[in-house]
C-alpha cells in the first residue's frame, strides 16, 4: 500500500490523560507534545507507571485522550467514531506487544493471517502475504507450528510478521524484549532495525532496556507526564520534542 498522506506520521499536540478510580483523579499525561516522522525509529523511556503504555495506546487509537490532539498519518484520531476507528486502527498500525498476544489455537501462518481477514484480499493473496511477512522474520518454515511449538523468540517475529502483513503505517511496540533472553532480544532488535531501515517503517517503540533505546534513531524519556529529549544518548540529536513548558530540543 503506497502511503499517499503528506506529513509526520504521528503529531501529539497538548495531550492529557486521566484517569479515574474510587472518586480519585490520577493525571498521567499532562501537556504532552510529541512528532515523529515518517521513517522515524523513536524509543520511549521512563520510569514504571509514568504512562508509556498510555501514551502509546493513545497514538495507536486504543484509548481516547481526556484532552489534545493526536493525528496518526494525517488523521485525526478523536474525530472517527468507535467503529470507524477500530477500521482504521486495523488498516494503519501493526502492534507489537511484550507477551506476542499469539492466538494459541491458531498455527503461525493462521496468527499472521488474521489482520487480513479484515481486507477483501483473496484466500491466494492473503497466502502470499502471509508468506512475505514469515519470510521477513525469518519463519517462513514454522508456519504450521503452533505458538507452544515455538520459542519466545520465534513467538515474538510471528507477531511481528501479523503487525506488519496489512503494510500500516505505523508500528508500536510494547517493551518487545521485555520477556525475551539476552539474544533473542538481540534478534527481535535487529529484525525491528531492518523494518526500520531496509523496508522505511516508522516506529515508536516502548522500552525499559538501554539496549534497546539505543537501537532507535530517537530516545524521548516521559516523566512527570510530559517528554523530555534524552540528550543523554549520542543517537537522540535532531530530536523534536517539547514539553509542556515549551523547552525544545
Ligand atoms: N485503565 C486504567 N485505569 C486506571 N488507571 C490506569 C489505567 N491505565 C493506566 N492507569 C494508571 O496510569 C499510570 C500509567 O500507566 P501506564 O501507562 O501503564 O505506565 P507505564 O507503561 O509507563 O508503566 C499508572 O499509574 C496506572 O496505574
Ligand atoms: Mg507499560
Amino acid at each position: 500500500m503506497e502511503q499517499t498522506f503528506q506529513g509526520p506520521a504521528v503529531v501529539v499536540r497538548d495531550l492529557y490523560k486521566e484517569f479515574y478510580r474510587d472518586k480519585l483523579t490520577i493525571p498521567v499525561l499532562m501537556g504532552t507534545n510529541l512528532q515523529v516522522e515518517r521513517g522515524d525509529y523513536l524509543a520511549l523511556m521512563g520510569p514504571s507507571g509514568s504512562g508509556k503504555t498510555t501514551l502509546l495506546n493513545l497514538i495507536a487509537g486504543l484509548d481516547r485522550p481526556t484532552r489534545g490532539e493526536v493525528v496518526v498519518a494525517g488523521d485525526d484520531l478523536s474525530r472517527l467514531s468507535e467503529s470507524a476507528l477500530a477500521r482504521w486502527r486495523s488498516q494503519h498500525i501493526g502492534f507489537i506487544f511484550q507477551l506476542y498476544n499469539l492466538i494459541p489455537v491458531l498455527t503461525a501462518f493462521e496468527n499472521v493471517e488474521l489482520p487480513l481477514l479484515l481486507t477483501p484480499l483473496s484466500k491466494r493473496e492473503r497466502a502470499e502475504h502471509v508468506r512475505t511477512g514469515l519470510e521477513i522474520v525469518g519463519l517462513a518454515d514454522r508456519m504450521d507450528h503452533y505458538p507452544r511449538q515455538l520459542s519466545g523468540g520465534q513467538e515474538q517475529r510471528v507477531a511481528i510478521a501479523r503487525a506488519i502483513v496489512n503494510d500500516p503505517v505505523l508500528l508500536v511496540a510494547d517493551e518487545p524484549t521485555g520477556d525475551l533472553d539476552a539474544k533473542s532480544a538481540r534478534e527481535i532488535l535487529d529484525l525491528l532495525g531492518r523494518l526500520n531501515g531496509e523496508f522505511g517503517k516508522t516506529i515508536v517503540m516502548v522500552t525499559h532496556d538501554p539496549h534497546a533505546a539505543e537501537r532507535a534513531k530517537k530516545l524521548v524519556h516521559l516523566e512527570k507526564g510530559i517528554l523530555v529529549d534524552g540528550t543523554n544518548q549520542p543517537k537522540s540529536e535532531g530530536i523534536q520534542v517539547e514539553t509542556s513548558q515549551g523547552i525544545k530540543a
